[in-house]
């Protein structure tokens, strides 16, 4: 009997541009996405059988068909059913740190420590590349959450360019525990307002991929200047969940004018708010300022950093 306890981060996107609709539904983005140190830890033990189990200590997360980690182990064992038959299935355990339903991957981050776990597990040897394009099957931000570190992220967000490892900046988060945003509403209600903004013809979006303004970012990152990267921080999305949820908007101009925040945004399509600051003191500090203004314990607040790789064996 053997088993892999995996350390899997959350992301935040500190930049997502919307580039264009896509025949398959998805849509064509540019976003910088970044691993921070609030993870989930998963567990993994072959079984005699070969069956798939999932266990969580948090009872929003479903141990069925529809959680990520256990698709990941499902896709594992079509892939690979001679392993499977010599192993054994495997039974997952996941310790939730991270928010759910909150923009911060960590449906997709569950499955990437599935894929990496089952991996060692059977002794398949596959490589990263591999494991990311089985990872892409799953959703769009499984690859990044096992490539991880800091990442311009194109295509539906499953093409990878890393970007130099940034030196450690502290965040805050804040997310309202009940408030859930669904990412497919959010890009099917940015496509219907905005959609006729996107320029169509093959050429022009050829350029406009090209062109991205993500360009001020990156420099300000190859920089190491967080107040650069703060100041160039952008969600498209925030365009369309910010008047949906005022809740959201509250937290974005809250942490806007507290002392020590040098950026906010929204990460993914929410509705978890991030403010990057200049130090750990001042993190602790405007997680303090916030939860003064907010007292009700609904609001969930972080303080993490951002790290340089992503799922880990522990
Ligand atoms: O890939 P994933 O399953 O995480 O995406 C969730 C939903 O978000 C998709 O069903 C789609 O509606 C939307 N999405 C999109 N374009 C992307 C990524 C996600 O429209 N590039």
């Amino acid at each position: 009997m053997r088993s892999y306890t995996l350390i899997a981060p959350a992301k935040i996107n500190l930049y997502l541009e919307i580039i264009s609709d896509r025949p398959d539904g998805y849509h064509e983005l540019a976003m910088i996405l970044q691993s921070v140190d609030l993870a989930d830890e998963i567990y993994l033990q072959s079984l005699d059988t070969e069956s798939i189990c999932v266990k969580c200590n948090h009872p929003q997360v479903p141990t069925d068909q529809s959680n990520l980690a256990y698709r990941a182990a499902a896709l594992m064992a079509t892939k690979f059913p001679q392993a499977l038959a010599e192993y054994g299935g495997v039974e997952i355990t996941i310790n939730k740190h991270i928010p759910v339903a909150a923009g911060l991957a960590g449906g997709s981050t569950n499955a990437a420590a599935v894929l990496m776990g089952i991996d060692l597990l059977w002794n398949l040897g596959l490589t990263k590349s591999e494991l990311e394009e089985l990872g892409a099957t799953l959703g769009s931000d499984v690859p990044f959450c096992i490539a991880g570190g800091t990442v311009i992220a194109t295509g539906r967000g499953e093409k990878l360019s890393p970007l130099p490892n940034l030196d450690t900046i502290y965040i805050v988060l804040a997310k309202y525990r009940s408030l859930e945003v669904s990412t497919a509403w959010a890009y099917k209600t940015y496509r219907q307002e905005f959609g006729n903004s996107y320029l169509r013809d093959s050429e022009n979006l050829a350029a406009r991929a090209a062109a991205v303004h993500s360009e001020a970012i990156v420099k300000a990152i190859l920089n190491q200047d967080p107040g650069k990267i703060a100041a160039k921080l952008h969600n498209d999305l925030e365009r369309v969940v910010l008047p949906a949820y005022p809740q959201v908007l509250q937290l974005r101009e809250l942490f806007a004018s507290f002392t020590g925040v040098l950026g906010t945004m929204m990460s993914g399509s929410g509705p978890t708010v991030f403010a990057l600051v200049e130090s750990e003191e001042q993190a602790e500090a405007v997680k303090l300022q916030m939860r003064a203004v907010i007292p009700d314990q609904d609001l969930e607040l972080f303080v993490t950093r951002t790290i340089t790789q992503g799922v880990q064996v522990a």
